[in-house]
């Protein structure tokens, strides 16, 4: 049907507005929406766009001027009609023309082999299931009718018989066409699926509604439900959701093929889009080792999953199944154990960490979270706390996912003791008493003990061990606390003059271990300075950046001689960063443990070299330094490295007195006002191609 015949039969002066549209623009109009809606489906569904952002723009813009000029070509499948006004009576109730029933749910291993073996029995195969295997998204049910390959109604599934309509709000999910690609749909299609939101987007949302003082939402499916809630759809089009579908029905069903997985095949050539992880397996065997594959990758996935759904592939199996009551026979959901649960805050404690950090930690009553008994979650900072407003006796729910923290969701503020009190920010270090200070602006409240404080010479003790740092392999966490405890170890320099005597004298400690352990010492000694630098644990140095010193200077002494205004010639290093490694290279107690460690027979050492800054490379821009700001046409940035690097120029991170040439391409940053103060001369893009096409021949 194309767009002219569908305005005929709902407006009545048709027939004087078409005949001033002229062909042409209904044409160009059909052509642009073409054009849109496959980008849209190139973005959207495919997440694999083939034109630039402005490009897309361009043409949207260019179908909303037509279709002002004439508002008679409008349609409500036009790519500009996604948003629409707010429906006058809220949602109205919409009854399923086939009831949305529910899953049956599968808690382990042996209730999805039960489940296969029921059904087996029942059709009286002998041969192995076939089974569409798909994520089970954690968001909402929709139903969406499409008549005449357009999207005439989206529905919630209510109570499976009665839902409400949000067609208004569906509309703006830019994955959800609002006229089917291809041909060949049924005349009246019913296509079910989840909208979710992404957690990517998720968590972008909460930050900003955070940051402007607005609820926050507990989880992407609370997030993707309220965001359906919303009466004005504007409201919903600004929030990152998207929809996947999973199945389809329709009262012809000999236009479906028969398997569900070709059905998901046929939606997904009609462009809508299907979870792309879906998989057909063979027999409970199959579907096992698809849910432990996808266990695995479950963190990585852009979208939260809370099990996977297993369906009898070939519908004519799944009619014969039938169903019970209110769930089909022939499917199920294997749910991952909840990765959420209550518990009681015991008591709320702060952790000090090696740079001084105090961390507010929950200690909870233990509770088994996905399959792992928690009793302490991370508040992360003071702010974090106060707005979760955290306090001990409290109902919490915590969440576990994947590898990280245990974290406190949010707190059943009905549930909280009468008597609760909100919980401060110490003023002294609970563990050296020094003063906690909390500098303006910053998150972050520490201690200003420094290594005078146990807690930051354990910290960055188990720091100057780890793996990446002098490595010595052995001395874990329990073994630093105990050393420092014992008074044995206060500076690194100590681990080299422990001896093995020292080492047996520890609690659960065998001669094996001891000489393990000193071996390893022994091992560590032999370094590089690279991981000597990293493993002096200085703020913001991580080991990118220990490189890069590394490489720059090539030895300890000229990094500790550089000003911050040299540290700054070295490339990634910008002036917060140069200023933490200077400072911490003037505070006398860190040089005398560097004395300590250089000096007293530790008999730690690495090769030194001459290192970059002093090797003058060859060729015509040998010993001149660059700055690169702004955007360039012809290059990127790696490019015009590449190419001043070629010639023996080096390019530093910012501008000193020293940079040769500041090379200056589109919106400049910071760099060319420090340019202009220090009278660093500036190149703009076509002055830097002269000169290198000059400085080459
Ligand atoms: S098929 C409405 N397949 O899980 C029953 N459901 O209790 C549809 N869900 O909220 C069953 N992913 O929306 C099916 N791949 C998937 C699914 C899925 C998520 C949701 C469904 C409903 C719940 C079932």
């Amino acid at each position: 049907m194309n767009d002219s015949c569908a305005r005929r039969s709902s407006s009545s002066s048709i027939t004087i507005s078409l005949m001033e549209i002229p062909q042409p623009a209904r044409q160009l109009a059909a052509d642009l929406r073409a054009e849109i809606r496959k980008h849209d489906y190139q973005y959207h569904v495919l997440d694999a766009p083939v034109i630039p952002d402005a490009e897309y723009d361009r043409l949207l813009l260019q179908l909303k001027e037509l279709e002002k000029q004439y508002p008679d070509l409008v349609t409500p499948e036009s790519p500009t009609q996604r948003v629409g006004a707010a429906p006058e009576s809220g949602f109205k109730p919409v009854r399923h023309e086939r009831p949305m029933l529910s899953l049956e749910n599968a808690f382990d291993e042996d209730e999805v082999i039960a489940f296969d073996r029921r059904i087996s029995e029942r059709l009286g195969l002998e041969d192995s299931i076939s089974y569409s295997a798909e994520p089970k998204l954690d968001g909402v049910a929709i139903s969406l009718l499409y008549e005449g390959g357009r999207l005439i109604r989206a529905a919630t599934r209510g109570d499976g018989s009665t839902g409400e309509d949000v067609t208004h709000n569906v509309r703006t999910i830019k994955s959800v066409p609002l006229q089917l690609a291809g041909s060949g749909w049924p005349e009246r299609l019913e296509v079910r699926g989840e909208v979710y939101m992404p957690r990517a987007g998720f968590e972008a949302m909460n930050k900003r509604a955070a940051a402007a003082g607005e609820k926050t939402f507990a989880n992407p499916r609370n997030a993707a439900a309220g965001s359906l809630r919303q009466l004005d759809p504007q409201v919903t089009a600004n929030r990152p959701l998207d929809m996947f579908v999973y199945g389809a029905a329709t009262a012809m069903a000999e236009q479906l093929p028969g398997l569900h997985s070709e059905i998901l095949e046929r939606l997904s050539q009609w462009g809508l889009k299907v979870c792309p992880q879906s998989s057909v397996v063979e027999g409970a065997a199959g579907c096992l080792a698809y849910f432990r594959e996808l266990s695995v990758i479950r963190d990585e996935l852009p979208y939260d999953i809370d099990g996977i759904v297993y369906k009898v592939n070939d519908l004519s199996l799944q009619e014969r199944l039938g169903r019970v009551a209110r769930a089909p026979r022939w499917d199920i959901a294997h749910k991952f154990p909840a990765q959420e649960q209550l518990t009681v805050v015991r008591a709320v404690e702060f952790q000090v960490g090696r740079t001084g950090a105090v961390t507010p930690v929950a200690r909870l009553e233990p509770v088994e979270v996905g399959g792992v008994t928690v009793s302490n979650a991370t508040l992360h900072n003071f702010d974090e706390l106060r707005r979760k407003d955290v306090r001990v006796g409290d109902t919490v729910i915590v969440r576990r996912a994947g590898d990280v923290i245990p974290e406190i969701v949010s707190v059943l503020k009905d549930r909280r003791p009468a008597d609760s009190q909100p919980v401060e920010l110490p003023g002294h270090c609970p563990v050296c008493g020094s003063d906690v200070i909390r500098p303006e602006g910053e998150a972050v409240a520490r201690c200003t003990g420094g290594l005078y404080c146990s807690a930051q010479r354990k910290e960055s003790l188990k720091h100057f061990v780890s793996r990446r740092a002098l490595d010595i392999a052995g001395l874990g966490s329990k073994l630093i606390d105990q050393l420092v405890d014992t008074g044995l170890v206060k500076s690194p320099g100590d681990l080299y003059r422990l001896t093995k005597e020292d080492l047996i004298e520890l609690e659960r400690m065998g001669q094996k271990s001891a000489d393990n352990i000193m071996a390893a010492l022994d091992k560590s000694r032999e370094t590089t300075l690279e991981r000597f630098l990293y493993a002096l644990g200085i703020r913001d140095v991580g080991e990118a950046t220990a490189k890069s010193l590394a490489r720059y200077y090539g030895s300890l002494d000229r990094i500790i001689a550089a000003s911050e205004e040299d540290l700054q010639e070295v490339p990634d290093v910008g002036p917060i960063v140069a200023a933490r490694i200077h400072a911490f290279f003037s505070q006398p107690h860190n040089q005398s443990v560097l004395k300590d460690l250089r000096d007293s027979n530790t008999g730690i050492q690495w090769p030194e070299t001459a290192g970059e800054a002093n090797t003058s490379g060859e060729g015509p821009l040998a010993g001149m330094t660059f700055v690169l700001t702004g955007k360039l046409d012809a290059f990127s940035r790696t490019e015009a490295k590449d190419k001043i690097e070629a010639l023996g120029g080096r390019v530093s991170g910012s501008v000193s007195s020293r940079t040769a040439f500041l090379v200056q391409g589109h919106d400049p940053g910071s760099k060319a006002k420090k340019a202009q103060k220090l009278k660093v001369d500036v190149l703009d893009e076509a002055g830097f191609i002269r000169l290198l096409t000059t400085k080459h021949s």
